[in-house]
């Protein structure tokens, strides 16, 4: 089976989107492959967190996958921080990564512009951070949004650099670009793609709200005065609900169009809305019921933590080797 990479950082609360974008596909990929899924809470240090708030957002976060249906079974779901080699691996790569070409990375520069006060050493390392996540387990490929790609690219740079100067070691990682799910935009910018951060509270519909917060974000969506109900790029605020109903609901764009036809505006968005709070009730139960047994958690994070070490290990025994590190 080939194998699969990814983790999520444990920071801010996760919107509709992700679950769209990201959760379900973690839950789709890990029948096909042999998947490795961190918390990656050693990248969140590189903007300020709130220790206690860090902790909290860790559990919370594995207990939210586990609820959304990643299982750990058949998976490898730990707590990055659990594993020491992805530090370990991450130095050696540190030594083949060219300040210059770090400091190009388009998302270092935006962070650098968005946190200017706090411009550190992670924060730059962040991609090769990641590259080591990604080659320690000889990952296939790695399922990413648009925004790492550039990073996963990085991975791959790294890759054939170490097998060229020390002899084929890594795997070279594919980018892994899930198609054929729409984005999922603000509710109330619909050009824009919906934000954990973003600072309007009803752009964004997180996995937390309750029902009531859920259906009257989705009652205060940007819509248009037009009165059809249908998909198309002149009506963006209409067809982005119409993608989140479609996501939800588990129907095609044309099935959705026909159940709306001659619908207003205003029951449509209920109906979106209730669609979408229908899926997340089972969800944040379960949830609230995995963060009450903290103990079978954890025990299920240590299990997946133990099983990632394993294959680190073996990767990062033959690094040190072919780097020329002594060992008895
Ligand atoms: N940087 C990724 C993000 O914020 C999270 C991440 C860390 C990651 N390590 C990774 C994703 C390795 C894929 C592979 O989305």
């Amino acid at each position: 089976m080939s194998i699969m990479y990814s983790a999520v950082q444990p920071s801010g609360n996760l919107t509709i989107g992700n679950y769209i974008g990201a959760v379900r596909n973690w839950v789709r990929l890990q029948s096909e492959y042999d998947c490795f899924y961190a918390i990656a809470d050693m990248h969140a240090i590189t903007v300020r967190q709130d220790p206690a708030e860090l902790r909290r957002r860790t559990l919370e976060l594995a207990a939210l996958y586990i609820a959304c249906g990643v299982d750990p079974e058949k998976c490898a779901l730990y707590v990055q921080s659990h594993v020491s080699a992805h530090a370990e691996l991450c130095w050696i790569l540190n030594t083949l990564t060219y300040v210059g070409e770090a400091s190009r990375m388009t998302q270092f520069k935006d962070k650098s512009r968005n946190h200017a006060d706090n411009v550190n050493m992670g924060l730059m390392d962040y991609p090769v951070l990641m590259a080591a996540d990604i080659l320690l387990y000889q990952a296939d490929h790695v399922p990413v949004g648009a925004d790492q790609k550039q990073h996963v690219e990085l991975a791959r740079d790294l890759a054939e650099r170490f097998n060229s100067r020390y002899g084929e070691t890594f795997k070279v990682p594919q980018p892994l670009i899930v198609q054929g799910e729409a984005r999922i935009c603000s509710l109330q910018d619909p050009s824009k793609k919906m934000s954990k951060s973003d600072e309007n509270p009803n752009a964004s519909v997180f996995l937390s709200d309750d029902r009531d917060t859920i259906i009257r974000k989705f009652k205060r969506a940007v819509t248009d005065s037009d009165n059809r109900i249908a998909a198309d790029a002149e009506k963006p605020g209409i067809t982005n609900l119409l993608n989140i109903y479609c996501a939800f609901k588990g129907c095609t764009m044309s099935e959705a169009e026909g159940s709306f036809a001659g619908m207003g505006y205003g029951d449509f968005k209920l109906a979106v809305g209730e669609t979408v709070a229908d899926v997340l009730a089972p969800i944040q139960a379960e949830k609230q019921r995995l963060l009450q047994e903290k103990d079978v958690l954890a025990s299920v994070l240590n299990a997946g933590a133990e099983r990632a070490f394993k294959a680190a290990r073996k990767t990062l025994s033959k690094v040190y080797r072919k780097v020329g590190f002594w060992r008895e």
